[in-house]
């Protein structure tokens, strides 16, 4: 079959090597990590970083994770803490994004970090970005590969499907593992979850040995991630029912109405691991064939259930 995706590349030393060229000119790529696509360009640049909030029409107070190989390249930037040391020895490379005080001599831009003192930091999974981070000196600020406010790609026809031509280089991973973007915490002050992931505060808060809680939206957007009318298909969305509606398109979970003609099944063994993993391809899925309004059946709210939840409660907030 013939690719129409004329943007999008198979992973081989060939690829490899053009990513670097591109990336070193300051230019922007698209990465598959182990979570969701992203849009990856020097977190040291401006030049860089600028096409990166203007391809995704991101506004500029909300910031950029910056992604590192490993500890070394990164204790360059940040200061390190007990709480960060254990997390990271348990959970990285991984989905886990934490937010740390910047050195004064960190070389990474103040539009990266939206002018704040501190940064979000995390050390991807995926053998296509470890192979590129090893192959360059400066870490990639790497925010999902979507305009903003919509839905996080998880496949590299995703990516290319939202920029079209503007992004000249997507290395094909596969399909994202994961499917849903990292577990935020923040370790520069009280310690909180700003968004929830596919690591559960339960077990954050048994490695650091104290209860560790998610951030009450209400009361603080320390996080615009946080911020209303994120992860949004661009449908209008009803949570947490029982039964579907008319024929609307229903996003179910488990054994339950898979025989009604518009539903679409998130996992039908009832695993949050797997409803994760194919929350976004369905968004597109329905949006694609022109369904006007979305149902979905109620989530249980534990372990990867609070991400889903989450992402859920933002993407019904619908212009
Ligand atoms: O899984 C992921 O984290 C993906 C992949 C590509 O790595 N990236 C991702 O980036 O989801 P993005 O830009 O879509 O989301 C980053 C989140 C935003 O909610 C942003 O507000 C928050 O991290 N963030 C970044 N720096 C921060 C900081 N210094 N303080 C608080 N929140 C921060
Ligand atoms: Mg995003």
């Amino acid at each position: 079959m013939k690719n129409i995706y004329l943007n999008i590349f198979s992973f081989n030393k060939n690829t490899l090597n053009k990513t670097i060229k591109c990336l070193k000119k300051n230019n922007i790529v698209g990465l598959p990590t182990e979570t969701v696509y992203g849009l990856a360009g020097n977190a040291y640049s401006k030049i860089a970083t600028k096409k990166i909030f203007k391809i995704k029409n991101r506004p500029k107070i909300n910031p950029l994770i910056v992604h590192y190989l490993n500890i070394n390249n990164a204790k360059k930037d940040v200061v390190l803490n007990k709480s960060f040391l254990k997390l990271y020895k348990k959970f990285c490379p991984g989905p886990l994004t934490f937010i740390l005080k910047k050195k004064l001599n960190s070389k990474i831009r103040s539009e990266v970090t939206a002018k704040l003192d501190t940064v979000a930091i995390r050390f991807p999974n995926h053998k296509v970005i470890r192979s590129v981070l090893k192959k360059i000196d400066f870490p990639l600020a790497i925010p999902s590969a979507n305009i903003s406010s919509g839905i996080s790609p998880v496949t590299a026809k995703d990516v290319s499907e939202e920029f079209n031509k503007k992004i000249k280089i997507i290395i094909d991973g596969g399909k994202a593992k994961i499917g849903i973007e990292s577990t935020v915490i923040d370790l520069s002050k009280k310690f909180k979850i700003l968004r929830p992931g596919v690591i559960s505060p339960k077990e954050i808060s048994l490695i650091l040995k104290k209860k560790i809680t998610l951030i009450n939206k209400n009361i603080s957007i320390k996080s615009p991630g946080a911020l209303k009318k994120h992860y949004s298909p661009g449908l209008p969305m009803k949570i947490n029912q029982n039964k579907p509606f008319g024929k609307h398109a229903f996003i179910t979970f488990g054994s339950k109405f898979n025989n009604f003609e518009h539903s679409f099944n998130l996992s039908k063994k009832s695993s949050l691991k797997e409803a994760a993993s194919n929350l976004y391809s369905i968004f597109r899925k329905i949006k694609k064939l022109n369904y006007k309004k979305i149902y979905v059946i109620k989530i249980p709210n534990r372990n990867i259930g609070i991400a889903i939840n989450d992402r859920l409660d933002h993407a019904k907030n619908i212009k």
